[in-house]
């Protein structure tokens, strides 16, 4: 990477491709001491197209290495979204003796002839695999493992090992359901069964699911089921929402009374989780930071698109007990390593506007801030430059809803008015706590809110003309114990 990672609007500690389209997260598996994060990528052009998995590693979900493409399409079709995992027994009969165990990816080939012979089975699931650790793949001889069963959108195949039935389960999208299928060999599957046509929300296409053990705040694992769609999210386009449920090792169900949306902002889209994770590790997440109503217009250049930071996962009630809820936050250490640059405010006042940027040595426009606000009470942190352009994500008591306005934030225009670009978003608080406990992850063109210990998430990006060294915060006589700033540190930069 390096000087080429300088480039005006260019995240700094989130992972971005060295250029090119990037969409969804792929193949996240962790083996061998390193976190692979496979993705969507056109390796020919800025915008999406000509599919293949990108690859990038990291020794600690902190620091990203970019590496050639894994997966290029061939006759099938291209190389659409699916997932990775270790078969440390060998359970494919992949595997050689001497080398080490088979990582096997199930991925979607999508069939651009088939799709212009106006055919239903344009989508069907494959497998690759690799036998030195993930840094070549070879594709299984008999492509498809499992052909299209009828539906035109067919895709995104998400493996998980389950122990107590011994076998391989495939969680996968059908338009507007979840299929469930089963292998003892990664390479037959037989179907087990469907979930979610009259559940949930419904108001665009079911994209890469993601079938994962969360545990709650005591330690106990329940099933989750992550299910991304497009359009239809609650601030517009994409989003993903999540239903917390029961698995008997065939069938999902749950008694969950509505939607729930694992982030309400308008730019987290496809995440899933890792595989393989060491042991004692919580459930981690990435998502993909855009949204497809106008990802492929963002005024960026030689690349597009970030991910979001890599997320813990936990189940915590939410304002009725008995509900619990999925919350986010960001990885362990994430936030201890980069930053830089830290104070600590105490008893600070806010009447009208208070400048948190002037404790900072340098604001470079990349920050994470912690604070605990009363209940009650309405707030934004305004990041701002000296071209009057701004972005305000906060609290608003008399809506009981969190926020984030990006109307004025830069450029604006790349995208048509009904693309929904500089519509505000709003995101309801799910917490019962007589304080809104507020975390804010901010990366020159991006910011991820974690509120109320990650029940309420909302990220969103934008692109000013200049870096945000402003940081401020707004509200009528508020007065906050204490308000910790950071100073992020770049992750290019050697
Ligand atoms: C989600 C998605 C997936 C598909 C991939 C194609 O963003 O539409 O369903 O596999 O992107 O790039």
């Amino acid at each position: 990477p390096g000087a080429l990672y300088n480039e005006p609007y260019r995240p700094q500690f989130h992972f971005s491709p060295p250029k090119n389209w990037m969409n969804d997260p792929n193949g996240l598996v962790y083996e061998n001491g390193t976190y692979h994060l496979f993705f969507q990528q056109n390796p020919t052009a800025n915008v999406a197209g000509n599919l293949h998995w990108g690859h990038a590693t990291s020794p600690d979900l902190v620091h990203w290495q970019p590496q050639p493409t894994a997966l290029a399409p061939d006759s099938l079709g291209l190389v659409f979204s699916g997932s990775a995992v270790l078969d440390s027994a060998n359970t494919s009969g992949l595997g050689r003796p001497g080398q080490p165990a088979p990582l096997v990816a199930l991925y979607t080939a999508h069939s651009t002839e088939k799709e212009k012979a106006n055919r239903q089975d344009v989508e069907s699931q494959c497998l690759a695999y690799s036998l030195d650790h993930g840094q070549t793949w070879t594709k299984y001889a008999h492509n498809p493992v499992l052909k299209n069963q009828g539906s035109r959108d067919f895709r995104d195949p998400k493996v998980s090992w389950h122990p107590a039935q011994k076998q391989w389960v495939m969680a996968l999208s059908a338009h507007d359901h979840v299929e469930f299928y089963a292998s003892k060999n990664l390479t037959s599957w037989v179907k087990l069964s469907d979930f979610g046509q009259t559940l949930g929300a419904h108001g665009g296409v079911w994209e890469c699911p993601d079938l994962v053990a969360v545990p709650d705040s005591a330690g106990l694992p329940h099933w989750v089921l992550i299910v991304n769609m497009n359009p239809g999210g609650p601030n517009g386009g994409s989003a993903t929402q999540y239903f917390v449920g029961k698995f008997d090792g065939k069938t999902f169900s749950t008694s969950q009374p509505g939607t729930r949306w694992l982030d309400y902002g308008p730019d987290n889209y496809a995440g899933v989780t890792w595989a393989n994770l060491p042991k004692g590790s919580r459930p981690t997440y990435i998502g993909w930071m855009s949204n497809w109503e106008y990802g492929q217009q963002v005024p960026t250049s030689p690349w597009r698109s970030a991910m979001t930071v890599p997320r813990t996962l936990t189940l915590r009630p939410g304002p009725r007990a008995s509900e619990l809820l999925l919350t986010s936050r960001p990885v362990e250490g994430l936030v201890g390593r980069l930053a830089e640059d830290f104070v600590s405010l105490p008893n600070v006042q806010v009447q009208g506007r208070y400048d948190l940027a002037r404790h900072l040595k340098h604001p470079t426009g990349r920050y994470t801030l912690h604070f605990n606000v009363p209940r009650a009470q309405t707030w934004a942190v305004e990041l701002s430059n000296g071209k009057n352009e701004r972005v305000l994500i906060g609290y608003d008591h008399t809506k009981k809803q969190y926020y984030f306005d990006r109307s004025q934030s830069g450029n604006v225009t790349f995208a048509p008015a009904d693309k929904g670009f500089t519509r505000v978003a709003y995101a309801p608080r799910q917490a019962r706590g007589n304080a809104q406990e507020i975390g804010l992850v901010i990366d020159a063109a991006s910011v991820e809110l974690f509120a109320d210990g990650g029940r309420t998430c909302l990220t969103g990006i934008f692109f000013p003309s200049q870096p945000f060294t402003g940081l401020a915060l707004q509200a009528k006589g508020l007065q906050l114990p204490v308000v910790e700033v950071m100073g992020m540190k770049s992750i290019w930069e050697k």
